[in-house]
């Protein structure tokens, strides 16, 4: 056994501690304890016929040899900072594969391209992040993909219908759970058996799960039997509000194709942000732990407030909430997002944000800055005012997303922010 095995005396270490070194031989870069970033567009062969197996691997023509590593070629394939860092991003999901993007975005749309035609179905869970929104609903349909919409309260049957209405030939599913930005559920297993049955021995309509708000650590979808684990990277992932990455995660049969289209696509991320990436890794789990803790204070707090009308934080649900089975079943935890309804409308909203001091006026989330949006007329504005109320995105909802400042501070500028309303 080597030092930089995942495992001590045959037991398999924890994911907080993988995250220091798996993935990394120090005798790669001059025994460097940290992984350097390769900054480098290309990779030299060591002859041409290394060259000519390293591109027979890369495009699948041959098989690996037992323990034979795959030569790097050039940074939109791979590179060493991606290369570790998605496999620490797997290591999170237990997934065998991982793989990095230059988005949220970008791990979307490559993996909807992947694996949807002309004439195929969408089925999508709603409400979802609004770019995936506008994208789903604005730029697929040009492609002739057809979209089917539903949420918790759709009975399957119906959804079927619905499917089989938009021609029946159903791509792929792809849900949000908990949504952006109402932190609504999706029943990851419901959508499982779903997918088999619109599946044929030829195909296989795989399910794809947006991770951002609660995965790594307080969800695993890969558990759920679900296919495709996404993320904007962005958020919790990367966690300090300095980088824009996207991930996906599942099997290697599952991700190669996906994989495959990022090259050509040209999503992958660079080298500089998968570092950055492995190193907000490290502190995963302490900043989603703290962070949570710090949303039930602020959760608590704003649901007694009389000048709120709602707040929805999944911690919140208890045994008398119709969701607490489902919220038991597939989640580890209720995370820190916190969506909360001032009294009144847009104005009043617009009060409380602009007078909060300490939680920024942002979008994005899972930062260790606490930020706060206001949906329909930010991240959410290009859902149209029917979707919109479908969706519950009222003109009062802000969108919280708690940091790791200290609570006492956060109550202390949510109560001052609030007196303006
Ligand atoms: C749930 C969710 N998915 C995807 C995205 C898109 O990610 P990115 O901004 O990294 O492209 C976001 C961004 O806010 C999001 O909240």
């Amino acid at each position: 056994m080597t030092k930089w095995d995942d495992e001590i005396e045959g037991q398999r270490l924890h994911p907080e501690s993988l995250m220091m070194s798996y993935g990394y031989k120090p005798e790669w870069s001059e025994w460097a304890a940290v992984s350097p970033i390769y900054q480098t567009s290309t990779f030299e062969f060591e002859s041409a016929a290394a060259g000519k197996r390293a591109f027979a691997l890369a495009h699948g023509f041959v098989e690996a040899d037992p323990g034979e590593e795959v030569g790097l070629i050039y940074s939109r394939l791979n590179n060493p900072d991606l290369e570790i860092a998605e496999g620490r991003i797997a290591v999170w999901d237990d997934a065998e594969d991982g793989a990095l993007f230059e988005s949220g975005m970008a791990a979307i749309t490559t993996t909807l391209w992947t694996h949807l035609r002309p004439g195929d179905v969408l089925l999508a869970s709603a409400p979802l992040y609004g770019g995936t929104h506008h994208f789903i609903e604005t730029i697929l349909p040009q492609f002739d993909i057809r979209v089917v919409r539903f949420d918790l309260a759709t009975p399957p049957k119906e959804v079927s219908r619905l499917v089989d209405e938009a021609g029946g030939r159903l791509g792929m599913v792809l849900i949000e759970t908990p949504a952006n930005p109402t932190n609504d559920l999706i029943d990851m297993d419901e959508c499982v058996r779903f997918a088999a049955q619109y599946s044929t021995p030829e195909r296989k309509v795989p399910v794809a799960v947006d991770n951002t708000f609660l995965g790594p650590v307080f969800q695993s979808p890969l558990e759920h039997g679900v296919d495709i684990v996404l993320y904007s990277a962005t958020k919790y992932l990367g966690g300090h509000s300095d980088l824009i990455a996207g991930a996906a995660t599942g099997s290697k049969e599952v991700l190669g194709p996906i994989k495959a289209m990022r090259t050509m696509l040209g999503t992958m991320t660079s080298p500089w942000v998968g570092w950055l990436l492995m190193r907000s890794l490290k502190t995963l789990r302490i900043r989603m732990d703290k962070q949570a803790e710090n949303a039930r204070v602020v959760a608590d707090y704003l649901r007694d407030h009389d000048k709120v009308k709602r707040v929805n934080w999944l911690g919140h649900i208890d045994e008398s909430h119709p969701n607490w089975e489902l919220y038991q079943r597939q989640c580890k935890g209720p995370g820190a997002m916190v969506a909360v309804e001032i009294e009144g409308g847009e104005l009043e909203a617009f009060r409380f944000l602009d007078a909060l001091r300490l939680v920024k006026l942002a979008v994005s989330l899972g930062a260790v800055e606490s930020l706060a949006e206001h949906p329909a007329t930010m991240t959410h504005s290009a859902a149209t005012p029917e979707e919109k109320e479908q969706f519950g995105i009222t003109d009062g909802l802000v969108r919280l997303s708690v940091g790791i400042d200290h609570d006492d501070d956060l109550l202390l500028d949510l109560e001052q922010a609030l007196k303006a309303v």
